[in-house]
């Protein structure tokens, strides 16, 4: 399985009681196994969960690009541009997934929560390359948590594992973030 950080699964063993999606119900051996106040998941509440990832990504993509602006150190600028990139590329596969399940996927706007994102993000990069790393530092901790909350749910097993990937991508943003700021790589 792809899980170079040890993200899945998070217990060992095969994913807990999921359903396929086209299935409409679980087994009998699901039902067992999702355990009390774990239900399964309709298509309808999986469009959902993934709408909101793929607006969340959206929102890394507009504070990255903020954040961007205001690293003057060429390595560190390389890497948020290709952690921006693995935001495009998230919210095109939670897209189409989310197109397949029969929903209409976020546009690539900012929603009420993602323009509190976005100015959080603008006002720390005027303080230059550690602000705009904190500022990127706090997005990419909200990011990490609401993936990790989605991959605990009951998703289908594709699903799942589209969401593991796009959750390995976000450790790896984090972890190189916060090793900046130990770091403070721009000074050297
Ligand atoms: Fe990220």
């Amino acid at each position: 399985m792809f899980d170079p950080l040890g993200i899945l699964p998070p217990q060992g063993g095969e994913p807990r009681g999921y359903v396929p999606i086209a299935a409409g119900g679980g087994s009998t051996r699901d039902q067992q196994q999702s355990g009390e106040g774990i239900g399964e998941m309709t298509i309808i509440d999986m469009a959902e969960v993934l709408s909101a990832l793929a607006q969340l990504d959206i929102d890394a993509i507009r504070a990255y690009e903020q954040a961007i602006e205001s690293v003057s150190h060429g390595g560190i600028r390389v890497s948020l541009t290709r952690f921006r990139d693995d935001h495009k590329r998230h919210v095109e596969h939670l897209s189409a997934v989310i197109r397949a399940l029969d929903a209409v996927p976020p546009e690539y706007s900012p929603d009420l929560k993602g323009f509190l994102i976005e100015g959080f993000t603008a006002i720390q990069s005027l303080l230059g390359t550690e602000g705009a790393l904190v500022a990127m530092r706090n997005n990419e901790e909200l990011t990490n948590r609401k993936y990790a909350e989605a991959y605990e749910m009951n998703l289908s097993p594709n699903i799942r594992e589209l969401v593991g990937h796009n959750y390995h991508d976000e450790q790896v943003h984090l972890k190189y973030i916060q090793e900046m700021l130990a770091s403070r790589a721009w000074e050297k």
